[in-house]
C-alpha cells in the first residue's frame, strides 16, 4: 500500500507513538487527522506540520471515551476531508498498579481507554469507510496483548481484548476491503508509564527505567508505517518481548519463570 495521497486519522495523536507516526506518515505524503484532548499539543504538531506543507494536517479534539464526543468528531472530519483511508487507533493509557490494590473503577476506565474507544471510533466510521470502497483499519495494541505482565492486569486485558475484537472483524469485513493490522510494541521510549493510572485511578507520573531503556519511538514508528504498507496483519516490536513470546510456544515452564520475576518497571 502507498501513504502517498492516503488519508489517515490517528488518534492519541498528541504524544508519543501516535505524534511520531503523523510526522513520518505525512513525511511520506500522507494527508493526517490528527486526534486527542490535548488541544494546544495538537495544534503545536499541526503548526510544525503545516511550516512543510499546508493543507495535510487537520486537529479533531475528542476524548475517545466518550460517545457524544466521537460522534461529533466523526462529524468533523467528515466536512474536513472527503473520506478516510486509514484509521490508526492508538489512543490509549497504561496501568502501574497490583490487582489486589486496583479499584473496579479503573479496570472500567482502563477498559474503555484502551479497548472501547477503538471499538466505538471504528465503528463509527466503518460504514463511511465500506461506501468509499474499504480502507485500513490499525490497531496499536501491546505486547501485553498476548500475555500477562505485573502490575498491567487492566490494561493487559483491553489488549487482548483488542485482538478478540478486531480478528473477528478482519475476517467479517475482509471481503468489503477492509484491512486490518495489529501492532503489538513491547516497551517503547514515550510517557507511557507517567500517564499510567494507579490502583486509585491517580497518574503514577514516573519514567520507569524499563520505558526509557526501550526502542526509540522513531523507530517504533517506522516499523508500523512499513507493516501498513506491506498489509501486515500482525507485528511485533522489541526484540526481548519478542524473544519471550517465542519461549512460551517452545519452552512455557521457562516462560513462567521469566514472566513471574520480570521487572514491572
Ligand atoms: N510506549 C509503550 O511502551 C507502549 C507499548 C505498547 C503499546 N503502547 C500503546 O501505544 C499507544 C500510544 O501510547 P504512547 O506510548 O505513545 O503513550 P502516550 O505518550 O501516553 O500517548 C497516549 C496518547 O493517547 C491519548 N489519549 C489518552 N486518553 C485519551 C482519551 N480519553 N481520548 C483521546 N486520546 C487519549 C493521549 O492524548 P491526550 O492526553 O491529549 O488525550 C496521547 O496522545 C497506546 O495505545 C499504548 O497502550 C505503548
Amino acid at each position: 500500500m502507498k501513504i502517498q495521497g492516503k488519508i489517515i486519522w490517528i488518534t492519541g495523536a498528541s504524544s508519543g507513538i501516535g505524534e511520531a507516526l503523523a510526522v513520518d506518515l505525512f513525511k511520506a505524503g500522507a494527508t493526517v487527522i490528527l486526534t486527542a484532548r490535548n488541544e494546544k499539543k495538537l495544534n503545536e504538531l499541526k503548526a510544525k506540520l503545516d511550516d512543510v506543507e499546508q493543507g495535510r494536517c487537520h486537529v479533531v479534539v475528542c476524548d475517545v471515551t466518550q460517545q457524544k464526543a466521537i460522534d461529533q468528531a466523526m462529524e468533523k472530519v467528515k466536512q474536513l476531508v472527503d473520506r478516510v483511508d486509514i484509521l490508526i487507533n492508538n489512543a490509549g493509557v497504561s496501568q502501574r498498579s497490583y490487582v489486589l490494590e486496583t479499584e473496579i473503577a479503573v479496570y472500567r476506565e482502563l477498559l474503555e481507554v484502551n479497548f472501547f474507544s477503538a471499538v466505538a471510533v471504528t465503528k463509527g466510521l466503518l460504514p463511511w469507510m465500506i461506501s468509499k470502497g474499504g480502507g485500513h483499519i490499525v490497531v496499536i495494541s501491546s505486547i501485553t496483548g498476548k500475555y500477562g505482565f505485573r502490575m498491567r492486569s487492566g490494561y493487559a486485558a483491553a489488549k487482548h481484548a483488542l485482538h478478540g475484537f478486531f480478528e473477528t472483524m478482519r475476517a467479517e469485513l475482509h471481503d468489503q476491503n477492509i484491512g486490518v493490522t495489529m501492532i503489538c510494541p513491547g516497551r517503547v521510549q514515550t510517557d507511557v508509564s507517567v500517564h499510567s493510572l494507579t490502583g486509585d485511578g491517580r497518574q503514577y507520573g514516573k519514567m520507569d527505567k524499563g520505558q526509557a531503556d526501550g526502542v526509540p519511538v522513531e523507530r517504533c514508528a517506522r516499523i508500523i508505517v512499513r507493516a501498513i504498507k506491506c498489509n501486515r496483519k500482525e507485528v511485533f516490536i522489541g526484540f526481548g518481548e519478542r524473544f519471550l513470546l517465542v519461549v512460551k510456544r517452545v519452552c512455557p515452564p521457562l516462560f513462567y519463570w521469566i514472566v513471574n520475576r520480570a521487572s514491572p518497571t
